[in-house]
């Protein structure tokens, strides 16, 4: 049950949990297979990412180990500062023929922190934050390692077109909004 008289949908501060994975891009582009759905067992479906924008954030080979890249997603408002970098080992979410490329929000879930420049190549690890501490693991789609912090960091979700990397939705919500993609 939730107060919310709007349902987060036309822009008060309340969201509830359907809503929050719905708007917040839970679902990315490819396809999910049905087991519990009679007549449709075994079949996958194809399932998009809606609303968020496919935005070009970089290229394969000029990516480093352990040299991270920012940029702006889902669009160039505040809390939107975000970082680009190869682990050099798998990471969840991750994409390239290691699986280690991905992106995440640099504004700690906490109280909204800066992460910006906290990437630490030995723990491949984002933190601690200079508030209160909270470190994440870039390995597992920005959990928390330790720290004040409950949530994950929010991550990008990435496509590859070649040498293109794409960002094309994300999964979490920013620090500081109800929505993703009102800045
Ligand atoms: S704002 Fe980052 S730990 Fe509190």
């Amino acid at each position: 049950m939730t107060n919310c008289k709007n349902n987060g949908s036309s822009g008060g501060p309340c969201l509830t949990r359907r809503s929050f994975f719905l708007r917040s891009g839970a679902v990315v582009g490819g396809s999910v297979l049905l087991s519990n759905i009679p007549g449709l067992e075994g079949k996958a479906i194809a399932a998009e990412v809606v609303g968020y924008p496919r935005k070009l954030i970089g290229h394969m080979s000029k990516l480093r180990v352990n040299k991270p890249v920012p940029f702006s997603y889902p669009d160039d408002g505040m809390n939107s500062s975000t970082m680009l970098v190869k682990l050099g080992t798998p990471a969840g979410g991750g994409i390239g023929g290691d699986a280690d490329v991905v992106a995440f929000n640099t504004l700690c879930t906490h109280m909204g922190g800066p992460l910006a420049g906290a990437f630490r190549p030995d723990d491949q690890a984002l933190g601690p934050c200079p508030l209160h501490q909270t470190t994440f693991d870039l390995t597992r789609h920005g959990m928390v390692i330790s720290g004040h912090g409950t949530e994950s960091l929010p991550q990008i979700l990435l496509e590859l077109d070649g040498d293109e990397i794409y960002a094309v939705g994300m999964i979490g919500l920013i620090y500081g909004r109800y929505d993703n993609l009102e800045s």
